[in-house]
């Protein structure tokens, strides 16, 4: 099966490498084969590479999602139980009841309906550093836009907002992979801010409902059948959790893709109605989430292997967006690739609830920043990404601009 294993690079998560750059490992595995069986985190697991394999699990039901903790464990404990109400990792048929009531109400129409926002925020991050000649894109720019933007469609007041960053940063190491136990223990006390912020919201709104998405989730119904209080709350926290550091990256390594793809970047300056096509290939290309995962709810056959019950299957969506077998020149950023089916929003029944939102964000941040600034140029010369597993995260992503 071993075709161009390259024995130079390890074969782990954690080296420095693998942070700068994943890509070169991804390709190893997959040369080795596209479903691998390897103890590569702290557990066993299969991990999925190929781009049709990856596809063959997420549309197969017997692949279940499971909540990533350890269920015994009391330190945790708010973490977990959040999470269990989460659609995210629901299955059927709970799945499916949850997943009707959100998007019912988080519709595209209502993402459009906040079009205008997202320019204004955009045109105010803009403003703050006009005169500096220089910011940071993470912390300056997609970062508070992100967050602001969250909680503007959930019907957070104006002034709460940036409250919002503390807690999604914290939040964001308790859900990775490569997470520690002590950031689990910080996951699980700013769930429990969280927690009593929401309530707080959830009894002001009721009593005075607003024209927001936490007013329409409460008035949801659906043959009778409506949201739980744990359930809302649940689906807020989930909505804050993977609409905000998922889109931050996206914005930042678009940016940074394009700063290492000078002509690319013309281009898209010269046309900016390619916006729609250049942020698909930068979802390709750099995809903020790089990993899922599943578990085998029975022995499942698969490319004549057995994936017995009970295992544990990583899918690196990073590694199936640059699979050579269905993308030609993967490792090549071309914002004119059409078609161009990543699965940067997963696929199957769980497929991103927040791509709308993501998209339009994204399209509006790269296409104003693009027009409002010559000369775009890159400070920090060693990039440092987040030891992250799941997710593609720069810390900081430094530029200068006339
Ligand atoms: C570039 C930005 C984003 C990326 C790359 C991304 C990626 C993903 C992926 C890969 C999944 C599937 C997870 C799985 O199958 O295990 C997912 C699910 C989900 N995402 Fe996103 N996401 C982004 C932005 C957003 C935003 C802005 C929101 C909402 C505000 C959001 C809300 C959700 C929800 C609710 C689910 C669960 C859907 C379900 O289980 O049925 N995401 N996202």
């Amino acid at each position: 099966m071993t075709t161009h294993l390259n024995q130079t690079i390890p074969l782990t998560f954690t080296s420095p490498e693998f942070f700068k750059n994943p890509y070169p490992f991804y390709d190893n595995l997959r040369s080795i084969h596209p479903i691998y069986w390897g103890n590569l985190l702290k557990y066993p697991g299969w991990y999925v590479t190929g781009y049709d394999e990856a596809v063959a699990i997420l549309r197969d039901t017997r692949f279940k999602n499971r909540i990533p903790l350890p269920q015994t464990s009391k330190k945790y404990e708010h973490l977990k139980n959040i999470q269990n109400d989460m659609l995210l990792f629901k299955n059927q048929p709970d799945h499916k009841r949850l997943r009707l009531l959100v998007s019912n109400v988080f519709t595209p129409k209502m993402v459009e309906y906040h079009r205008s926002y997202i320019q204004e925020t955009v045109n105010d991050l803009l403003d703050r550093v006009q005169n500096k000649k220089r910011m940071d894109i993470v912390s300056d720019f997609a970062f508070p836009l992100a967050s602001l933007i969250i909680a503007n469609i959930l019907g957070v007041p104006r002034e709460e907002r940036y409250q919002f960053g503390e807690w999604t940063a914290s939040l964001i190491q308790s859900i990775d992979f490569t997470r520690s136990r002590q950031e689990l223990v910080n996951g699980n006390v700013t769930i429990v801010k969280l927690q009593a912020y929401f309530k707080g919201l959830f009894k002001k709104r009721k009593c005075h409902p607003q024209d927001d998405l936490i007013s329409m989730l409460m008035k949801e119904e659906q043959q009778g059948d409506k949201l739980t209080e744990e359930e809302l709350l649940a689906t807020c926290i989930l909505l804050v959790i993977a609409g905000h550091e998922t889109t931050v990256n996206l914005i930042s390594n678009s940016i940074l893709a394009l700063l290492n793809n000078f002509v690319q970047l013309l281009m898209l300056k010269e046309n900016p109605l390619h916006i729609e096509n250049a942020v698909e290939e930068f979802l390709r290309y750099e995809s903020p989430t790089q990993m899922i995962a599943r578990l085998a709810s029975e022995d499942i056959e698969m490319n004549q292997m057995t994936i017995k019950k009970g295992e544990q299957v990583y899918i690196l969506l990073g590694a199936a967006n640059r699979d050579p077998k269905k993308f030609v020149d993967p490792h090549l950023l071309n914002i004119m690739r059409n078609p161009n089916p990543h699965l940067a929003f997963g696929y199957g029944s769980h497929f991103c609830l927040g791509a709308p939102l993501a998209r339009l964000e994204a399209r509006i941040a790269i296409q104003t920043l693009l027009q409002r600034t010559h000369n775009l140029q890159l400070v920090t010369p060693d990039l440092q990404w987040r030891n992250l597993i799941g997710f593609r995260s720069l810390r900081e992503l430094q530029i200068t601009f006339d």
